[in-house]
């Protein structure tokens, strides 16, 4: 059969992994890639072989003959890069978040509805991920009982803040940008939406959030209307690397995902004492998990089936961000 033909827009932080992966992957290959960065187009044409280079995602899908694109520039294109790819026929997988509002992520969702042949998939990865996978699986089969509480850290290392801080002027706020992720496992372990949410925070040591009425380190308590509890915090300044962690509390047994967030299995015995060290950036812990959503992505357009994930995902998941958000603001406690 012939492959897959992909374009990747955006070559930054995660878009060049993206475009790595495509590399590798069974049925697709990487043929086209656009970036306003001349640097980055360089080192795409210079490690990944791609010659077909664009600083203008319109020009890229006019000129190639494309079947998919897998969409990686910053989050407030996400929408609109989505809708004219769709319209164009062609298959996407797009980045968390779907977009930065909520009418953006239905108008999203209506165009996915109607272009049913079109694979759309949104690259929440950590339901990629085996250990989440299998924390699922556990729950599925009944294994811990009711699921009651969520519990979701995800915290940025420190060391990644001067990135961080370039990202921020586009960024939609860190509920947006990294709680989406723990909104949408919520929703996903626990089976239901959440009906209450109360959110804080604060600049406790990058006050250059302030500006942007943003925190460098957020957190957010929801009731689910299956009476479940969720505990989400998002930060931007852990000193030993990058931690994600999860617990799901049931009422016959608890799992817990990276509680020691580690980067592999050794244990280092030097004149620190004993440790083991963690991994350095969400590319380096999920880098099995972005293998497999974007393997997935294309096995669903070979297969011609759609991804467990769906638009409407993205919707929830930006929506309760985007209550969070509001709530961080105004200091209220929000009925959804
Ligand atoms: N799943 C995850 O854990 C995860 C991790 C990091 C980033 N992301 C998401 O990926 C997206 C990109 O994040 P990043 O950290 O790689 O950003 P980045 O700033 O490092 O890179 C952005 C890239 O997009 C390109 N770009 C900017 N505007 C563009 C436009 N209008 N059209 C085409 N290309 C454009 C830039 O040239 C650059 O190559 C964000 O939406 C972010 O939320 C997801």
């Amino acid at each position: 059969m012939n492959k897959i033909r992909v374009g990747v827009v955006g070559l930054g932080r995660l878009g060049f992994t993206h475009a790595e992966n495509i590399t590798s992957t069974k049925n697709a290959s990487l043929i086209a890639v656009c970036s306003h960065s001349e640097e980055e187009l360089k080192k795409a044409k210079e490690k990944l072989g791609v010659t077909n280079c664009f600083t203008d995602i319109k020009k890229m899908v006019e000129t190639i003959d494309l079947d998919a694109v897998i969409l990686v520039s910053p989050s407030n294109f996400h929408a609109e890069q989505s809708i004219y790819c769709l319209k164009k026929g062609l298959h996407v997988f797009c980045e968390k978040p779907l977009a930065t509002t909520i009418d953006a992520c239905k108008e999203v969702e209506k165009i996915v509805a109607e272009n049913p042949s079109k694979v759309f998939m949104l690259g929440f990865m950590r339901r990629y991920d085996p250990s989440y996978l299998y924390a699922k699986k556990c729950i599925d089969e009944g294994k811990i009982g009711r699921p009651i509480l969520f519990r979701g850290y995800s915290v940025d290392p420190n060391s990644a803040i001067e990135g961080a801080l370039k990202y921020a002027a586009h960024s939609p706020g860190q509920f947006i940008d990294m709680a989406v992720h723990d909104f949408d496992l919520a929703r996903w372990f626990l089976k239901a939406e959440p009906t209450s949410i109360y959110a804080i925070g604060g600049c406790y040591l990058h006050q250059e959030y302030k500006q942007y009425d943003d925190g460098d380190n957020v957190s957010a308590l929801l009731k689910f209307e299956n009476e479940a509890m969720a505990f989400i915090f998002a930060g931007r300044t852990a000193t030993h690397g990058y931690n994600v962690e999860t617990e799901i509390v049931g009422t016959h047994a608890t799992l817990r995902i990276g509680s020691v967030p580690q980067k592999n299995l050794v244990e280092i015995l030097d004149k620190e004492g004993v440790r083991k060290e963690c991994s350095q950036s969400f590319n380096e812990r999920f880098d099995v998990a972005f293998k497999n959503e974007i393997q997935e992505f294309i096995a669903c357009i070979v297969e011609e089936r759609y991804p467990e994930i769906s638009a409407h995902d993205g919707t929830q998941a930006s929506y309760i961000a985007e209550m969070a958000t509001e709530s961080f603001k105004n200091n209220i406690l929000i009925n959804l």
